[in-house]
């Protein structure tokens, strides 16, 4: 139906490709840990599962092919916002053997009918193929996720963990005091930035409109936060200094007794060790610190004499990635929190559905950029955003620090 023969092949490769590392970051998992819930802040991943082949099948057959469900009680199991996650083991949910069948019976309807469907036509949700984008991406975002909950646990250790952290920084820094810790940062010029964009076919509804933005011009680290630069916050007693830390954090940081990056421990009087994925090993110092929370975030930044960027900073200095001179690892290591809200741009049109983005707007999550280790390059891009609660930490994020230049 006059689909272009590179749209299908396109989306093809997209779907079989998530499939494919979705399928392969579970197929060690035991059934007791696909079932269980390992937190209260995490789904079972047997949830995940079959939650991204219920979405699978709203968005490519019943939305666009007028499919009829297989089980109309799945739009109340898998519907991400009928049930917080504490709350979804108890729900009547396909088993890991249920579960598997669903998501391939889904996946095969669903290439059917790809070729049946008029991609080129002006049907915003088809045309180029966005919603298969858009349904591509949300299963390497559960891949995500489901990642996270893996971490979590901490009595099974996934056989392919090897590579699943983010790059060691290339630096010549060793352990110091804190003014040589914030000597690695450049100069991004003043000016007018053009924010966002107004790409249709992959991008997500938040990330547009692209819309001019002045910025005053300000310094941001070269590279990540590393272990080393963040142990000396924790070694120079920085979860103890209450000036540090916004009135909030430091409420959490009191009550939840946190005294370092999640899954580290102390080793003797100065040594860390860190839990990977069911394995302790020593803290690798070179590499980008993840699993901290905003609030830490924050406070590290105010330790350095220094705070975290805007998100418009952050996009500004992201065009200079890999630039000579220019900041480095922007993309791909771990997710950066930044200083700014969650919030639609000016002109923001929700689309294809308000519970993708709109309804988190407000002053109550914080947004991320970058993706981290394990963001798939197709969603990792320098407009992508991210967002969540200031006390979350089983995240795969970190920080990078600005300043006023
Ligand atoms: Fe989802």
């Amino acid at each position: 139906m006059g689909v272009t023969v590179g749209t299908e092949t396109r989306i093809e490769a997209g779907l079989d490709g998530a499939r494919a590392r979705t399928l392969a970051l579970l197929a060690p998992v035991d059934d007791t840990n696909l079932i269980r819930q390992v937190s209260p802040l995490m789904s079972p991943l047997v949830w995940d599962l079959a939650h991204v082949g219920h979405y699978e099948e709203l968005w490519l057959l019943r939305n666009i092919t007028g499919a009829a469900p297989t089980n109309e009680l799945y739009d109340d199991v898998y519907d991400a916002f009928k049930h917080p996650r504490r709350d979804r083991p108890s729900l009547p949910l396909l088993g890991p053997v249920e579960a598997r069948v669903f998501v391939a019976d889904v996946r095969a309807r669903v290439l059917d009918a790809l070729t049946t469907l008029d991609l080129d036509g002006d049907d915003p949700l088809l045309h180029d193929g966005f919603v298969y984008g858009m349904v591509v991406q949300h299963e390497h975002q559960h891949d995500e996720t489901m990642l996270a909950t893996i971490q979590l646990m901490n009595d099974f250790a996934h056989p392919d963990a090897d590579g699943w952290h983010p790059t060691a920084v290339l630096s010549s820094e060793t352990d110091g005091p804190r003014s040589v810790a914030f000597r690695e940062s450049v100069h991004i010029d003043g000016g007018t930035f053009a924010m966002g964009t107004d790409e249709r076919t992959w991008v997500y509804d938040n990330e547009r409109p692209r819309h001019d933005v002045e910025l005053p011009a300000f310094r941001i680290d070269r590279t990540p936060v590393t272990n080393r630069q963040y142990r000396a916050f924790v070694e120079d007693g920085g979860y103890d200094e209450e000036r540090l830390w916004a009135p909030d954090g430091w409420a959490w940081r009191q009550e939840a007794a946190v005294e370092a990056p999640q899954f580290w421990r102390r080793e003797g009087a100065r040594d860390w060790s860190r839990r990977r994925y069911g394995r302790r090993e020593d803290l690798p110092l070179d590499e980008p610190v993840q699993h901290v929370s905003w609030y830490e975030a924050d406070a590290f930044a105010r330790w350095r004499g220094a705070r975290l960027p805007s998100e418009a900073e952050w996009e500004a200095a992201a065009a200079h990635d890999g630039e000579a001179g220019g900041p480095q690892q922007m993309l791909g290591d771990v997710w950066e929190w930044t200083a700014t809200d969650f919030g639609g741009y000016p002109g923001f049109v929700p689309f294809p559905y308000r519970e993708y983005s709109e309804v988190f707007f407000g002053s109550e999550y914080k947004v991320l950029r970058g993706g981290s280790w394990a963001t798939d390059p197709t969603v990792r891009r320098a407009t992508f955003r991210n967002w969540d609660y200031p006390i979350r930490r089983q995240i795969f994020a970190g920080v990078r620090c600005a300043a006023d230049a």
